[in-house]
């Protein structure tokens, strides 16, 4: 697969939203991820529909259960022939690597496989006060990280803020797949830490998930289009 990439997050309430949105895509496949919303309404069909038409798809389920669970559950997402899913690390190393076990088909390929270390919803505060995580969430950040590359995870789901730290402790084959990208003269709505594609490419993000910027756009192709020249560049 190659490496940076511009994935819209189709945060859609119905299949219907969802394919009437892609439908506007008539040159390009862009890459897809689906979350919670989309597929407790409309679950396995729209994956494969999607798949049917060509895109490759980030299913974005934050699996955090036990390890025998986890494994059961990713064998499924597998034969939906995803191309990235994910775990929460704070699931442990044991989890993640029976995520991996769950993943791999028996010809030895596997969608990649990311984790989430801290929500960027979590504060510095209640992680200390209300899951007594006695440690800054930067450090927090990289331990969870260095975790996930021990179990063999692909990489990790970071705000770009934190992609550099996660490269420097995990190396820069080590993804990061970072949300929270707004256009320079864009709205940030409610994503507060953001960055622009241009800048998220610098600091080394592989693949940056946009929603609303592509999503809400007047001519959500062309913001697309601006995205993908802004961080991938001319290919
Ligand atoms: O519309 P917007 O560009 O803010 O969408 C960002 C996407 O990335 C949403 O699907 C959101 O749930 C997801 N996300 C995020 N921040 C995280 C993890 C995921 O914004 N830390």
């Amino acid at each position: 697969m190659k490496k940076r990439d511009v994935i819209i997050a189709c945060d859609f309430a119905s299949a219907e939203q969802t394919l009437a949105f892609l439908d506007r895509f008539e040159e390009e496949k862009p890459f897809v991820k689906i979350g919670m919303e989309l597929f407790y309404a409309a679950g396995a069909p729209i994956v494969r529909e999607i798949k049917r038409r060509g895109h490759k798809i980030f299913l974005d389920l934050k699996l955090h259960d036990i390890p025998n669970t986890v494994k059961k559950a990713m064998a499924v997402l597998s034969n939906l022939d995803v191309d990235m899913c994910n775990v929460h690390a704070a699931g442990t190393v044991e989890m993640m690597r029976y995520a991996i076990e769950g993943l791999t088909r028996a010809d030895g390929t596997r969608p990649l496989l990311i984790a989430v270390t801290q929500l960027t919803s979590t504060s510095e505060e209640r992680m200390q006060k209300e899951l007594l995580i006695d440690a800054t969430i930067n450090d927090c950040i990289v331990k969870y990280a260095q975790n996930t590359k021990e179990a063999g995870l692909d990489g990790v789901v970071c705000s770009p803020l934190e992609a550099r730290m996660v490269k420097d402790a995990c190396g820069e084959e080590f993804l990061t797949i970072t949300p929270g990208v707004r256009f320079a003269d864009g709205e940030k709505a409610d994503q507060v830490r953001v960055t622009t594609p241009a800048r998220a490419r610098e600091i080394g993000s592989d693949y940056i998930v946009v929603g609303r910027p592509i999503t809400a756009a007047d001519d959500p192709v062309a913001a697309y289009r601006r995205c993908v020249a802004e961080f991938v560049g001319e290919e």
